[in-house]
């Protein structure tokens, strides 16, 4: 398994293009599955996780074909068809690779009548349970069948009904797999408490070039008329809002200056306030952020000098996704901060691995961790558990004395494109090893 072999202690210095957004694309690319005709994606981020679900659509039958690429241009285009489902069935080896592929199940179902997905099962970050998935299915006529490990789910008369949903608990997921099965369902689905998420809006605009008919997108309260069929359509995915929170942070950490393009300034208010709060200066140029160099992060008190604290929520909350890259960030500001992240059962247990290089956390429980900085970080041999705390151990890395080594830089690579290359050129000592090379020096 490939890793990557960090020098500390360089300021990134440049101009970054932000990919399309991770979180974006494993929703739009099942939407290929309620259609016959073909959807082509734009911007569409070069990660593993995209090619994990091309591999899973091209096991239902969807072709996909990915579009020659310009040298340096971030993003690819990818055609999809599926005229010709050969399954239903989503297997168990595929969806324990990504979660997402749970998302095949809300499309396949409202297209064919019925689909059967393995349980996606747990992660680094927690349960993950899909209930709300199968409960908003179920209020569109869905039968659900749970057995050996597996959801098989069918609509009696071949197709769902429109029915109305409030979710109990916001889920970005279970809001997804709802959206793509109302849309072809006879007759009106309300889903309430709907998640809100940039990939949400990205969703429904897709799905509003297919032919859908959605009310209140941007809201918490979306309305949906079902469609006898949708048609084909050209859509280019949104930037990656987390994608810019992590190049924020690692500018703020190096003392770089960063210029990140290609952003949609209306997605980051929240980033920039709580980044704002641990004392990292950001501005707006158009649709470019502006991370000004050499600041001094000084962590901001809340009113009454209480103790400042950083908690997520679901949007327009502060994202999940990075808090594990605020705790990164938190270790070099100057003062201390309790970082609440609420929604996820262990999303913060690999601040262990910061603490061994050095950083002052206190990890009170599996949800709240208090940082005080700033910390000298020493370069340290590093595995990350997922995706974000990855680019957290590469933020902490990057801001060490001395070398460190991420290995298993797979779940990096899941989330971020191309990053080594990327940092590079902004002037990070950055080095991928090949699996077969795994032998790198620590001259620390
Ligand atoms: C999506 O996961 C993202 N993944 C996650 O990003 C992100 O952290 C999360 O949304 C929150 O924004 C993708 O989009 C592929 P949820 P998802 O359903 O949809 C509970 C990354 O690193 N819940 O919004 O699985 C759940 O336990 C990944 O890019 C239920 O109880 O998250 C959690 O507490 C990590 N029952 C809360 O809802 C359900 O049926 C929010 O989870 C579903 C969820």
């Amino acid at each position: 398994m490939d890793s990557i072999w960090i020098k500390g202690g360089n300021p990134l210095k440049g101009e970054i293009p932000i990919s399309g957004a991770k979180n974006a694309a494993l929703t739009l690319m099942p939407c290929a599955l309620l259609t016959e005709e073909k959807v082509t994606l734009a911007n569409l981020p070069r990660l593993a996780d995209v090619d994990t679900f091309s591999h899973l659509l091209n096991q239902l039958g969807v072709s996909t074909s990915v579009a020659g690429v310009k040298k340096g241009q971030i993003g690819r285009r990818m055609t999809l068809q599926a005229n010709d489902i050969a399954s239903t069935v989503a297997p168990y080896d595929m969806v324990r690779k990504m979660r997402a592929s749970v998302l095949v199940l809300g499309p396949m179902l409202a297209r064919m009548g019925e689909a059967t997905v393995s349980l996606p099962g747990g992660c680094a970050i927690g349960d993950r349970p899909i209930d709300l998935h199968l409960k908003a299915l179920e209020c569109m006529g869905a039968e659900i069948e749970l057995t050996a490990g597996y959801v098989k789910a069918s609509a009696p008369k071949g197709r769902l009904a429109g029915g109305d949903f409030s979710f109990p608990v916001v889920s970005v997921g279970a809001t997804e797999n709802a959206l793509m099965a109302a849309v072809l369902a006879k007759g009106k689905t309300q889903l309430f408490n709907a998640a809100r998420e940039p990939e949400i809006v990205d969703l429904c605009e897709m799905l509003v070039a297919m032919g859908a008919e959605i009310g209140g997108i941007g809201s918490n309260v979306l309305t949906v008329e079902g469609q006898a069929e949708l048609h084909g359509c050209e859509h280019t995915v949104g930037p990656d809002h987390i994608e810019v929170g992590s190049f924020m942070a690692l500018a703020g950490v190096t003392g770089g200056e960063l210029r990140i393009t290609g952003t949609l300034p209306g997605d980051l208010r929240m980033i920039r306030l709580v980044f704002d709060q641990l004392g990292l200066f950001s501005e707006l140029d158009g649709d470019d952020v502006l991370v000004p160099g050499e600041q001094q992060l000084i962590i901001k008190r809340d009113a009454g000098e209480y103790k400042s604290k950083i908690q997520d929520g679901p949007w327009p909350a502060f994202p999940a996704d990075l808090t594990s890259i605020a705790v990164a960030l938190a270790t070099q500001c100057a003062g201390s901060v309790l970082i609440h992240e609420w929604m996820f059962e262990n999303r913060l247990v690999f601040t262990d691995k910061l603490i061994s290089m050095g950083a002052d956390i206190v990890l009170c429980d599996p949800h709240r961790a208090i940082v005080t900085g700033p910390a000298r970080l020493r370069g340290e041999r590093l595995s990350s558990p997922d995706i974000r705390a990855g680019m957290s151990m590469l933020i902490a890395a990057l801001s060490a004395t001395g070398e460190s080594v991420i290995q298993n830089v797979r779940e990096i690579d899941r989330g971020y494109e191309n990053i080594d290359v990327r940092l590079r050129n902004l002037g990070a000592r950055i080095q991928r090893i090949a699996a077969e090379d795994q032998t790198p020096a620590m001259h620390t």
